[in-house]
This record gives structure tokens, C-alpha cells and sequence, in this order.
């Protein structure tokens, strides 16, 4: 493990120099991996998995378009594409990708298949913290381990295409074998983590929802949404508003922020830009942080997950959803966004 100065705090991180590759299909030799679900995290982690020479199958529900999309993507009916129990079986550690409410509902059938010395690997805290609303309490006699890219499914496998690697989160649950450790880090490495650093279960779900809710998708949405609208009332026009919200963050400042920090973007914007940043900074912080606190502790009291379990196990589920996602996209600021795009001069039709 390499001993990193995070801003002052010292932490442990494993880099794929450090457990390499190599190692990983050592520790693993022995064993066939499952990867269950094939949505958006069970296709990067599986295709990273059989590109690194893994012995894996995919386990899916047959007659579904995820099924379809794993025979699309060269894994065989019968061979490497099995319903999900048999998958499970005939495998020594189990990779659970379903959906979180898709694991609380074939959980009672998985849990059958598992064997003693099986591993039993999530890719959230979800399933394992909240045990009282999921009912996934695992068997004394298996290993259960996380392994968390922090990253959509697609940069797992974008990244490992491109050579760079996921940063990704690793815990221990339960050690039966003795080999937990050395099991979840080869796994970590073989789905094409860059580094992993360690976590607790608990950590992990508490600080992911947080994160999704908070600053990487809710609360980004909410105060685009808010400054858009606010331009609008003042009688901006759509593409003006649009632009001075989502392009100029999307295509230049995040990317520098990505890059350098925040501390060099406000020294390399304009004097304007920058003074009045610095200034109005605290107070957006300072306004927002109750919100924050409220989340995080609905987050802590299971609330959270409660209305995620709820409205996810729906039958009418998808459809609602695409309701509400239509909403959002036949609104005037999203679709000035389609339009805006479609200027971008990578895109414009010639
Ligand atoms: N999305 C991400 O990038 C991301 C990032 C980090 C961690 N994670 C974690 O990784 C895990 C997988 O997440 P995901 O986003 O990949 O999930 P997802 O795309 O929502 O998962 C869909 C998969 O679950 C299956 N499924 C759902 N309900 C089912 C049921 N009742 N019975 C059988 N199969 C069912 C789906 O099969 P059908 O297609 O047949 O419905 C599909 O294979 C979760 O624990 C999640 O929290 C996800």
C-alpha cells in the first residue's frame, strides 16, 4: 500500500502498479467469476473482466434487452451468458450488479446458490447497510466485499479502453476465507481499477448518496435550473442563458477545474470573473449547507433508501420515470440545450 498526503491527511491507497495485473489473475486462477446483471456497471466491469483474461460469466434474466445487449457484445447463450441462478452456482465469487431494488428481489434465490468459501461482491453499501429494508443478510461461511468505481459504468469501460482506469473504493464485510483481502483487491484490479482506496460499507453508501443527490446530479440540476430561469425572468434569451449555465461550465470550466483545481481557475479567469466568484462563493456554500444537512441525515435514517426501494420495485416504475424524464427534456432550457449542441462545430451538418 502507498502512503498518500491527501490535503494534510495521510491515507492508504493500492495502485495497479502495486497489485498488478499479473497478481490479479494469480489470486484469481482458481476461481470463475459472475458478474450478475448486465445494465450500466455489469457491462464495463464484465467486458473489463474477460479482456483481462478472467475466467467470467455474465448472469442476466433471459428475454430482455440487457440480455440481447450482452450477446451483442460477443457473450454466449449457454457458454458465458446464463440466467442469473445458474450463473451464481457454477461460480466462486459473485459480482451482485443488479439494480439495488433487483438484488432485494432475487436476493431469496441467489442467496441458494452460494456456496461455502463463495464471494459475494457489491459494487454499493446499499444492500448490506440497510439490511433491515433489503433483507440481504449473507451467510456466516462466504466473503463479502465491495468494490465501488467511482464513475458510471461507461467511464469503467471508457477508461480501461483508453488506458487510464477508474478510481474505485474497496471494503471488507466479512472475511471467512481468510483470503477476503487479496480477493476483492485482485477483483478491484481485474475490473480495471486505477487505484482503490479503503472504505467501510457504511462510508460508502453514505457518502455515494450524498454525492448523487448533492453536487454530481441533484443539487447540480436544481441550481442550473434555478440561474436559468432566473436569466430567463430578466429577459435573456434561451441560447443566452443556456450558454452562460450549462455550455461555458460544460465544455470549458469544469474541464480546466478537472485539470488544475479550483484555486487555478479563479486565478486564470478575468479580475471580474474572479473577485466576484470569490465573493459569492461562501454564500452559495453557506446557503446550501442546511440542505446538505438535511440530506445526510435523511440519507443516515434510511429515508433515503426507504423511497429508493419504494418507488424502484414499481411495476409501473419505468414508465413514470420516462414521464418525468420527458418533462425535463421537452423543457424549454433542455431543449434550447439539444439546440445548443447541434451548434457546437464538431456537430453542425456541413
Ligand atoms: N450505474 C452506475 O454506474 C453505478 C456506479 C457505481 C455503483 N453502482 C452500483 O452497481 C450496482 C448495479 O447498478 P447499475 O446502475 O448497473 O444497475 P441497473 O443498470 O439499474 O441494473 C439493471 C440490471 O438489473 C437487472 N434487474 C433489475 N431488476 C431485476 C429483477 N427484479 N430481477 C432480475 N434482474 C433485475 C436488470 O435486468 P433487466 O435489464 O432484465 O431489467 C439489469 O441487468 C448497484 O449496486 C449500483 O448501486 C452503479
Amino acid at each position: 500500500m502507498a502512503q498518500i498526503n491527501f490535503g494534510g491527511v495521510t491515507e492508504e491507497v493500492i495502485t495497479s502498479e502495486e497489485f498488478s495485473l499479473q497478481k490479479a489473475r494469480e489470486v484469481l486462477a482458481d476461481e470463475t467469476v459472475a458478474v450478475l446483471g448486465y445494465g450500466v456497471q455489469g457491462p464495463g466491469q464484465a467486458l473489463n473482466l474477460r479482456d483481462n483474461g478472467i475466467n467470467m460469466v455474465v448472469g442476466q434474466r433471459e428475454n430482455s434487452n440487457s440480455w440481447d445487449r450482452a450477446v451483442a457484445d460477443g457473450f454466449v447463450p449457454g457458454q458465458t451468458l446464463l440466467p442469473l441462478e445458474e450463473a451464481a452456482r457454477k461460480s466462486s465469487a459473485i459480482q451482485f450488479l443488479l439494480s439495488d431494488a433487483g438484488q432485494v428481489a432475487t436476493w431469496p434465490k441467489i442467496k441458494e446458490c452460494l456456496n461455502p468459501g463463495d464471494l459475494l461482491y457489491f459494487s454499493h453499501g446499499f444492500s448490506i447497510v440497510y439490511k433491515d429494508q433489503t433483507g440481504i443478510i449473507p451467510p456466516d461461511n462466504v466473503d463479502v466485499v465491495l468494490v465501488a468505481p467511482k464513475g458510471s459504468g461507461r467511464t469503467v469501460r471508457t477508461n480501461f479502453l483508453d488506458g487510464s482506469g477508474i478510481n474505485s473504493s474497496f471494503a471488507i464485510h466479512q472475511d471467512f476465507t481468510g483470503r477476503a483481502k487479496e480477493r476483492t483487491l485482485a477483483l478491484g484490479i481485474a475490473i480495471g481499477s486505477g487505484y482503490l482506496f479503503p472504505t467501510t460499507f457504511e462510508n460508502e453508501v453514505y457518502s455515494d448518496l450524498t454525492g448523487e443527490r448533492g453536487i454530481l446530479m441533484g443539487c447540480l440540476a436544481g441550481v442550473m435550473e434555478a440561474q436559468y430561469n432566473l436569466l430567463r425572468q430578466h429577459g435573456h434569451s434561451p441560447s443566452e442563458a443556456f450558454n452562460e449555465t450549462v455550455e461555458e461550465l460544460t465544455q470549458s470550466l469544469i474541464r480546466l477545474v478537472a485539470e488544475n483545481g479550483m484555486d487555478w481557475m479563479f486565478s486564470n479567469c478575468s479580475t471580474t470573473a474572479q473577485r466576484g466568484a470569490l465573493d459569492w462563493a461562501p454564500k452559495f456554500r453557506d446557503a446550501v449547507a442546511p440542505l446538505f444537512d438535511d440530506l445526510y441525515q435523511r440519507v443516515l435514517s434510511g429515508k433515503e433508501t426507504k423511497r429508493v426501494l419504494e418507488a424502484n420495485s414499481a411495476p409501473d416504475y419505468r414508465e413514470k420515470l420516462q414521464k418525468e424524464l420527458d418533462v425535463i427534456k421537452n423543457s424549454e432550457m433542455w431543449q434550447t440545450g439539444a439546440a445548443v449542441r447541434s451548434l457546437r462545430p464538431e456537430r453542425r451538418q456541413k
